[in-house]
């Protein structure tokens, strides 16, 4: 007996960053239901979507995206339309502390989202195979590390991923291709640069630097704060999302990125002079005067860069912020939001900041 699919979408991480920022934005967008699969790990908050509460639309499963027979259910009874996979674990620092969590969800975890949904997949009558999608959210540091000439990635750039966290986003974007090739299955990837807005845990750069500026703590600069990133705004990248998600070509990957290059010190320093022109006092410093030059990340990567031409003139997508106007509102959003931020500063990341930063030195 062959099945049709629902309009329901089914997401992956949710509760997270980007994923909380792409739940709020789906949902003020179209009237589509959404189930959020979240462990609600360290970096899973619900507060993110407490907006949400008694909307009807939206329902939120605490569970593990390596449990099969969890995620073989949600499908079944859902039968939506898409996979949108969002979870994993997402920050380089913690990678190379105790990699075994990011080969389990994001290699295994990936692994069993795509053998679930391969198996759903196969049941669906023809109509709903065919408009079926399975969205792999995946990185640039999958493509490894630029010199200062480079040109930027593109979605022919070699793969080449320099820490454990990069390691298995690129382990995960082989087996999303895999399922592809091997049995058919709508499966679109995208490639983003690094993200900054609204619901990030203060544990990423921008986060990080607007909270400790803001109790004037010392700045912590990795080795000589000339690493590059390309910066784009979260609510950007969730746009980018939903547009390949209904228009992108299957089997295809999609570079996402801001066009907006920053080496880490001008990003810091920006920062710095936001806070001051923001909650100003008159007696104290600049805070420019608390960046803290500190020990090197092992195997930093130099610079990343996406070349960003082919959604562009596929799909038509382009970023709406540019970088300074998106931090002025990412600074603006951290400074009004002193509940949310009180209440991810737990016990455990407490430990975390103390453990990074004990061993760097110098703070
Ligand atoms: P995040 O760390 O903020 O959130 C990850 C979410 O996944 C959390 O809600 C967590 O509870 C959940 N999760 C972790 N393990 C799980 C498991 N086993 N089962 C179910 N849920 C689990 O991450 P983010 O920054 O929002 O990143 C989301 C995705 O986007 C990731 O796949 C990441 O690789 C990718 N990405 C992030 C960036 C960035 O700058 N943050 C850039 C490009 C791509
Ligand atoms: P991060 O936000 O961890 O993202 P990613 O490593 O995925 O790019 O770091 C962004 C850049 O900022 C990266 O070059 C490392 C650097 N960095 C610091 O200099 N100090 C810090 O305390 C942190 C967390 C990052």
């Amino acid at each position: 007996m062959s099945v049709d699919i629902s309009n329901a979408i089914l997401v992956t991480g949710g509760a997270g960053f980007i994923g909380s920022n792409f739940v709020l934005q789906s949902l003020a967008h179209t009237g589509a239901p959404l189930i959020n699969l979240d462990l609600l790990t360290y970096a899973g908050n619900p507060e993110n979507l407490a907006s949400l509460q008694g909307d009807s639309r939206y329902r939120l499963v605490q569970g593990d995206i390596c449990d099969s027979e969890l995620v073989a259910s949600l499908l079944r009874e859902h039968r939506p339309r898409a996979v949108v996979h969002f979870a994993a674990e997402s920050h380089v620092d913690r990678s190379i502390a105790d990699p075994r969590a990011f080969i389990r969800t994001n290699v295994e975890g990936t692994f069993n989202l795509l053998q679930q949904s391969r198996l759903y997949w196969a049941e669906l009558d023809d109509r709903s195979k065919n408009a079926f999608r399975f969205l792999h959210v995946s990185t640039d540091e999958v493509y490894g590390s630029l010199g200062a000439e480079d040109p930027a990635f593109s979605e022919t750039t070699p793969y080449a991923p320099n820490s454990p966290y990069a390691a298995s986003k690129a382990a995960s974007d082989h087996l999303a291709r895999s399922y592809f090739h091997t049995w058919g299955l709508p499966v679109l990837t995208t490639n983003c640069s690094n993200n900054y807005g609204p619901f990030q845990f203060p544990e990423k750069l921008i986060p990080l630097v607007i909270l400790n500026a803001l109790e004037r703590k010392a700045l912590p600069v990795y080795g000589d704060g000339m690493n590059v990133r390309d910066w784009l705004f979260v609510e950007d990248h969730c746009a980018a999302i939903r547009t390949v998600l209904e228009h992108g070509r299957i089997g295809e990957t999609y570079n996402i990125g801001g066009n907006s290059e920053r080496t880490n010190i001008d990003v810091v320093t920006t920062i710095c002079d936001l806070v001051d022109e923001m909650r100003p006092q008159a007696a104290s410093a600049p805070r420019r005067n608390l960046i803290t030059f500190v020990k090197d990340r092992p195997g930093h990567d130099r610079r990343y860069a996406i070349d960003a031409s082919k959604i562009s003139q596929e799909l038509g997508w382009k970023p709406a912020e540019q970088f300074e106007g998106g931090l002025r509102k990412t600074v603006a959003w951290y400074l009004a939001n002193t509940a949310w931020v009180e209440g991810v500063k737990t016990g455990a990341y407490r430990d975390w900041i103390s453990k990074n930063y004990s061993e760097r030195g110098n703070i």
